[in-house]
């Protein structure tokens, strides 16, 4: 049991207090936000159910997922080449799909064991490393690489953020006699590492210029800031102005120092995240974006923490499902059960309880609508307590779903990915191996 239930004293007077003042003022008690499950979730209920899937279990929609392939290819693909955030799409399957329906080779990597597997089983691929590896999480990564099909001195570039790691990477390539490819980061206002002067730039592409292993192959400049940047300092406008103003002064440093020997055509200027993607158009600052491509992995399952102006055409494409295996038509927390009654009547929404086949996932209730988790009585992942009100008429063995808020930790909880094509469940897809 889970449950860690400790009202306090302060808790306990407060909800007496405000229990006496629903009571005295009925109009302050919230209405009925039950009801049962949508005609899409029915389906996706009775999609679950023909398929024996009665554990927690992550569903994507094919539908829905390509449905935001197309949005994005409508609003980069003539303009900027297309990066797949591997971290966000954690399945071998998954970047396959999103491969093909965008056309893409190009995928951005964040971690040592995916970079092996997908430079193991999908050896055709282009990786962008999305951080800074450990030089000996780099070293590693060539002592279990054993697919020749894959040329990593062709296909990887590693991501550098310091003249310090350059130098230790410079060591590496040396000791192992391997050609590397170099990826500057480049800090254009998120603070979150990475250069930000373009005279260190200029001293780094110097340096690789000069070394027999290592290659500069362009900068990364991520921004998730600018979506965010409040109008008191000039809002995203503002900040994607200071971004690409900075990195256009690293890209002249980087002609700077290779003179005749810079093919800026050849080069990864990477740049972009979900809730900026759609900001960018080749034509910004007098045609002359300084970025070449956008990696973009989130928006195109669209977890809720991407319920952003800048994403308004896509759609939610997963979800957790997971059955009920108790109902109570009653809130009963111990120590509390005199007063279920009570919290019913100041709250319709508290009428029932349901405990759910796992839970306290990054997620949120999504359907049926109007389920709550219950903070006094705590949180569980084991078995979790949602309350709804009458309205709500799941019984056991029906589903709840739920909406991650985010796709990179959520994803890899729940084995295998359920693909529902808006009928049935149509196909297991593996997720990525933390630490294989
Ligand atoms: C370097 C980098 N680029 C791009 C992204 C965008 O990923 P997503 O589109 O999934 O938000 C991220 C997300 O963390 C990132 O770290």
């Amino acid at each position: 049991m889970a449950s860690r239930f400790k009202p306090s004293r302060r808790q306990i007077l407060t909800g007496a207090a405000l229990g006496g003042a629903v009571l005295a003022a009925p109009w302050l008690r919230p209405g009925d936000q039950g009801g049962t499950h949508n005609a899409y979730f029915a389906r996706l209920q009775m999609a679950l159910k023909e398929a024996g899937l009665y554990r927690p279990t992550l569903v994507l929609d094919s539908e829905r997922l390509y449905n935001n392939t197309q949005r994005l290819i409508e609003h980069i693909h003539s303009d900027f080449a297309y990066r797949i955030v591997g971290k966000s799409l954690p399945s071998l399957p998954l970047i396959n799909t999103v491969r093909k329906q965008t056309r893409t080779d190009r995928v951005m990597v964040f971690h040592q064991p995916f970079l092996n597997h997908l430079a193991e089983k999908m050896p055709d691929s282009n990786l962008l490393l999305g951080k800074p590896m450990p030089t000996n999480a780099a070293k590693r990564f060539y002592a279990f690489h054993t697919n020749t099909d894959f040329d990593p001195s062709r296909q990887l570039q590693w991501l550098i953020d310091t003249p310090q790691r350059l130098k230790e990477y410079s060591q590496l390539a040396a000791a192992l006699g391997q050609n590397m490819q170099i990826n500057l980061e480049l800090d254009v206002g998120l603070h979150r590492g990475g250069f930000r002067d373009a005279e260190e730039v200029a001293l780094a592409i110097m340096s690789l210029r000069e070394d027999p292993y290592l290659e500069f192959t362009g900068f990364m400049g991520y921004e998730a800031h600018i979506s965010k940047m409040p109008g008191i300092v000039g809002g995203p406008e503002q900040a994607m102005k200071n971004a690409m103003a900075f990195y256009t002064q690293c890209r002249e440093a980087a002609q700077r120092v290779l003179g005749e020997s810079y093919r800026p055509e050849q080069l990864t200027f990477n740049a972009g995240g979900s809730s900026t993607y759609q900001m960018y158009s080749k034509q910004m600052y007098n045609n002359s974006a300084p970025c070449n491509e956008l990696a973009v992995g989130s928006a195109l399952v669209k977890p809720s923490d991407f319920d952003v102006s800048t994403l308004v055409d896509h759609i939610p494409a997963a979800f957790i499902a997971t059955p009920v295996l108790k109902t109570l038509d009653a809130v009963e927390v111990p120590g509390l059960e005199n007063v279920a009654g009570l919290m019913s009547l100041l709250n319709p929404n508290k009428s029932r309880s349901f405990f759910t086949y796992g839970g306290y996932w990054k997620a949120n209730p999504e359907s049926p609508p109007g389920l709550t988790t219950n903070s006094l009585y705590g949180r569980s992942t084991n078995q979790e307590m949602l309350n709804g009100s009458d309205s709500v008429k799941l019984a056991v063995d029906d589903f709840v779903f739920l909406r991650p808020t985010q796709s990179e930790a959520v994803f890899l909880q729940f084995g295998d990915i359920a693909v529902f094509d808006g009928l049935h469940i149509t196909e297991h897809w593996p997720v990525f191996q933390q630490g294989a």
